[in-house]
């Protein structure tokens, strides 16, 4: 047997995990051009009055106002039910109405989407105020009439990046029809299994779409969905199926009689048809929208009405800095939060124009985005750390090819490195727009923390400030206040509740409860917010200056490429796979993708390690959840590092795969196992052991 060499790195741990001094250099402040501040939106310092604490909760009303609502509510937050917060109580309001009907009158003949096919040689198609009126009518005429559908429903929508995606939001919201969007990308199983929890008896989908030059067929996930759905004991009846390219199928799958229908052979029976918007309660939920939590069943997490569509107004016009006149670009995918809340709604609700783009940035190649931004004439752009890396690595100069120009850019869903920031600024922007940072999560329905841009300098690497009216504090384990400029990293947490925040987990208020807030509740008797401070499960250091610097998850998310993958899904897919015993999923640094899942995985009693099982391994992964959870690699080790009691020792494994000390193993009921899958992951001889990143050192803490 193997004796474990002494690890000189090794070092006890004494304080908490979540104190760790994290030591960096500050960066220097960029400064928006007074072009910019001249032009915007917000470029009153008194919004920090406005949306001082002593006006909380009504400073909201501003957000509120922005809005077309049936009848005015009587009051703005009733804390009567802790955590379960209600916002703008008694008001009543439309969301299809908000981003389409009101734009009729001034804005009809202005495109509100632009969509941009992945093959060039399909031209962009505008679609006009006019025209999603229409098409959100006839479709909700068709949801209402063909699939009987009514106010309360829920529909599961699998879709692309088409217009036909937000057109099927806005005909469901125009019957108060609840919709649940699931990734075009993940896979028929995890969309069958979501329609299974929301029980949606109506999926949404089409035939296919392009990605990366391919014509993939789209229909086959949804026959998935349905059988996953059947086995999770739940039937859908319907399945409407949109058409990529008129009078073609691009789906080999086969259409059911009764249950499979295609919208273009059923949608004229509903032609010229108006729909009357149904008026809504504020607290009506909008949407559902599920995301990876820390335990392995995706959470619903369930946006209100008007809470939610004030807030990502507000922010979109404040932060976003949108005015009907600007041509608006989010990279993000639809099926995500930042597509729900900053292409569709609080854009649309704005009047703004806002272009969707079906396809891969780097397809035919690197100058793609550049060419798509000078056609259109973009002005705001908004994307993630990962593809601004990608766009970089792939074409460091190609901006400069390009005549375009923005005034402004959005990184979202990760931290952002300071060199990759100022890449982003100087080559992108080409020092002429402002970048906002903004840090927030599915459960926010908008943004959380972020420099307004006409007020504050920016500062690559943070996020910055708590949002107007959002109050963020950094707390450590026992719940004490870390200072700012302590240089120490703990929780983040908002202290106060926000129009945006989610009103549940779907069907699961204790699961809600139990994440968000108990952690750092005072008293869980309390009516008072004060006593319910939000626990965001992300590390961040606070700056002298108020600038928050988010340090990424200190839960079992890993954040791939600013998308959240749960580590226990990705390991309960590994558990289908017949020859594996046990399965152990880590983050591993990733020069584009910031974060991706590596899989460590032992084998039952007479299997051999084969690359065989490793495909089914990866087979697994990419069939139960999406090609986006592929792992980096996937080791068959002989056994997995376990505490005496017989706990599964994660963190051990994510200090191996990224080349970190391995702390503290003597407490181990294996330690000999340590070395070994040391050498099997990194070879013979010890690699110098480095420096490393403070979310994957938090990673698998509660271990
Ligand atoms: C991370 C995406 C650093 C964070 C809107 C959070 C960020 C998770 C930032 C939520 C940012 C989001 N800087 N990290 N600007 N924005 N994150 O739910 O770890 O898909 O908890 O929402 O992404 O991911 P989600």
């Amino acid at each position: 047997m193997a004796t474990v060499p002494k690890q000189p790195q090794q070092q006890v741990v004494t304080t908490s995990e979540a104190q760790i001094a994290v030591h960096w250099r500050e960066e220097e402040y960029y400064y928006p051009s007074s072009k910019f501040i001249g032009q915007a939106n917000l470029n009153d310092p008194d919004i920090l009055n406005r949306f001082s604490e002593d006006k909380f909760p009504e400073c909201f009303r501003e957000y509120a106002d922005m809005l077309s609502w049936d009848k005015y509510w009587h009051t703005t937050l009733d804390t009567s039910d802790p955590p379960f917060w209600k916002w703008f109580v008694g008001g009543k309001l439309n969301a299809s109405y908000n981003c389409v009907d009101r734009h009729q009158a001034k804005y009809k003949n202005k495109a509100a989407l632009i969509f941009v096919p992945e093959p060039e040689n399909e031209a962009p198609i505008a679609v006009t105020y006019r025209d999603l009126y229409v098409r959100v009518n006839e479709f909700a005429a068709l949801l209402r009439d063909h699939c009987g559908l009514k106010t309360g429903d829920r529909v599961t929508i699998h879709l692309p990046m088409i217009p036909e995606l937000p057109i099927s939001m806005l005909a469901c919201a125009r019957l108060g029809v609840i919709h649940s969007v699931v990734f075009g990308g993940f896979s028929g199983e995890a969309c069958g299994l979501r329609a299974a929890d929301s029980s949606s008896h109506v999926l949404i989908t089409i035939d296919g779409y392009y990605r990366n030059g391919k014509l993939l067929d789209h229909k086959a996930a949804a026959d998935v969905a349905l059988e996953t759905a059947a086995k999770e004991g739940h039937k859908i009846d319907k399945v409407l199926v949109w058409r990529r390219h008129q009078g073609q199928n691009a789906s080999a799958s086969p259409f059911v009689q009764h249950r499979d229908f295609w919208v273009d052979e059923i949608l004229p029976n509903y032609s010229g048809e108006i729909v009357p918007p149904v008026s809504m309660d504020a607290e009506a939920p909008l949407f559902l929208m599920y995301t990876s939590g820390s335990t392995g069943k995706p959470k619903g997490c369930q946006h209100r009405t008007g809470g939610y569509l004030a807030y990502v107004t507000g922010t979109s016009k404040y932060i976003q800095d949108i005015h009907p006149e600007d041509v608006y670009w989010c990279m993000a995918d639809i099926g995500w939060i930042t597509g729900h809340s900053y292409i569709v709604y609080g854009p649309l609700s704005l009047a703004a124009t806002s272009v969707i783009y079906e396809g891969v940035p780097t397809y035919p190649d690197a100058g793609r985005v550049w060419r798509i931004a000078e056609r259109l004439n973009v002005n705001i752009f908004h994307t993630s750390p990962t593809a601004i890396r990608m766009l970089r690595k792939a074409g460091h100069d190609e901006p400069t090819k390009y005549n375009y120009h923005f005034k402004h850019m959005t990184t979202v869903g990760e931290p952002i490195e300071p060199e990759v920031w100022r890449w982003y600024y100087e080559t992108v922007g080409k020092r002429e727009a402002v970048i906002v940072d903004t840090w927030w999560q599915t459960e926010n329905g908008g943004f959380l923390c972020s420099t307004k841009p006409a007020l504050d300098p920016m500062k690559p690497g943070s996020a910055g400030p708590g949002m107007p009216g959002i109050f963020p504090e950094i707390l450590d384990e026992m719940g004490e206040v870390v200072p700012a400029g302590s240089g120490k990293a703990g929780n983040i947490c908002i202290r106060n509740p926000w129009p945006g925040i989610m009103q549940t987990i779907w069907g699961d208020r204790e699961r809600f409860v139990n994440q968000y807030y108990r952690k750092y509740c005072k008293n869980p008797n309390s009516k008072d917010w004060r006593d319910w401070p939000y626990f965001a499960a992300d590390g961040a250091v606070l700056a002298v200056d108020g600038y928050f610097r988010i340090l990424g998850r200190v839960d079992d998310v890993i954040n791939v490429a600013g998308h959240r993958l749960g580590t226990k899904e990705i390991e309960s897919a590994c558990l289908t796979v017949d020859e594996v015993a046990e399965a152990a999923v880590v983050p591993v640094v990733d020069e584009i993708k910031g974060r991706v899942p590596e899989v460590y995985v032992s084998l039952k009693p007479g299997f051999q390690p084969s690359q065989e099982v490793v495909d089914k391994v990866n087979r697994a992964v990419e069939t139960i959840i999406g090609k986006i959870a592929r792992p980096k690699h996937i080791h068959i080790v002989p056994d997995m590092p376990k505490t005496r009691s017989g706990k599964l020792m994660r963190r051990i494994l994510a200090s191996i795969s990224n080349r970190g000390a391995t702390g503290d193993i003597t407490t181990l009921a294996n330690p000999d196992v340590v070395e070994k899958v040391r050498e099997l992951v990194q070879g013979k001889e010890p690699v110098a052991v480095g420096e490393v990143a403070e979310d994957i050192k938090q990673f698998g803490k509660e271990d």
